[in-house]
């Protein structure tokens, strides 16, 4: 296996242990300590070798995702729906934490955070019943088949979770992905995710590269900020129907310089339909 960015690592790790803070809503027969289960012994080290501390300012970025996609996740539920797709899950909980009976979670990483996140529950003890861990390197696999392969069932409606995953991927797989997961959702599926926007009229390849620059020295992992409209007709031309577009959803990310001034990046919440 080639060597993954350590920065991806360090963000993978520290957006679970981040969550693991927070106060979370979890399902009748759910378990709550699922994550501080799945992270035992994370350090979230960076580039340098050195753990991240878990700052008042770092939980407030990541303060709004949890009750995001877990408001998402209850109300799939609540309306009956049996499939839960998470695409990028990491050391996400949610599949412990909202077990459901006839609910089947699916979740899609990389080969070796799969092999990883199988040892940490398989130690964990834990009830894993009814999750199926998928693995999928999204630059080059199809979703769609390897969800067919699994046992996901294409008739049946979906809640689609793609909670910090696009960024890392580049603009033709980020195509792909939605394209594909499109042609796994039952009408009535819901598709949510985390986009990476930058203010419109401003060149989506030089944002990147200067966020390349300015804030990794040129290792940067992350591969795809947008415009909200570039988003909005990405997520369109794959068959999705974004609810709600004209109102942002979002919260601040970070800043790079462009043109003489600070262009503000922000982690804007979309939730689509199928
Ligand atoms: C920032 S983490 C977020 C994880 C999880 N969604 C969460 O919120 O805790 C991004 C995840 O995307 C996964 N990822 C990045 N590139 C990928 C690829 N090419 N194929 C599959 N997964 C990928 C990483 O391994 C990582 O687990």
């Amino acid at each position: 296996m080639q060597q993954e960015n350590p920065t991806l690592t360090m963000i993978r790790e520290f957006v679970a242990l981040g969550r693991a803070e927070f106060e979370r809503p979890r399902s009748p027969s759910g378990d709550g300590h699922g994550q501080r289960k799945l992270t035992e012994g994370m350090t979230a080290a960076g580039p340098d070798g050195e753990p991240v501390k878990m700052s008042e300012p770092l939980l407030q970025l990541l303060a709004p995702r949890a009750p995001y996609f877990d408001l998402l996740v209850e109300g799939a539920l609540e309306s009956g729906v049996t499939q839960i797709v998470n695409v990028g899950a990491g050391y996400d909980d949610r599949a412990l934490r909202f077990r459901s009976p006839d609910v089947h979670f699916y979740e899609i990483d990389l080969p070796h955070v799969i092999a990883d996140k199988k040892r940490r529950l398989d130690a964990s003890g834990l009830d894993t019943r009814g999750i199926t861990l998928i693995e999928a390197d999204l630059a080059t696999d199809g979703a769609g088949d390897l969800l067919a392969a699994a046992g996901h069932d294409r008739r049946e409606r979906s809640l689609f979770l793609l909670e910090h995953i696009v960024l890392f991927l580049e603009n033709s797989a980020v195509d792909c992905l939605a394209r594909s997961l499109a042609g796994r959702a039952a009408p009535g599926s819901t598709l949510a995710l985390t986009a990476e926007a930058h203010p419109q009229g401003l060149d989506s390849a030089q944002v990147l590269a200067t966020t390349d620059q300015v804030m990794f020295g040129g290792t940067s992992p992350l591969r795809t900020i947008l415009s909200r409209d570039t988003w909005l007709a990405v997520l369109k031309n794959a068959g999705w129907t974004v609810l709600d577009p004209g109102h942002v959803t979002a919260v601040d990310h970070f800043q790079v310089p462009l043109d003489g001034s600070a262009a503000q990046i922000q982690t804007q919440f979309l939730t689509a339909t199928a």
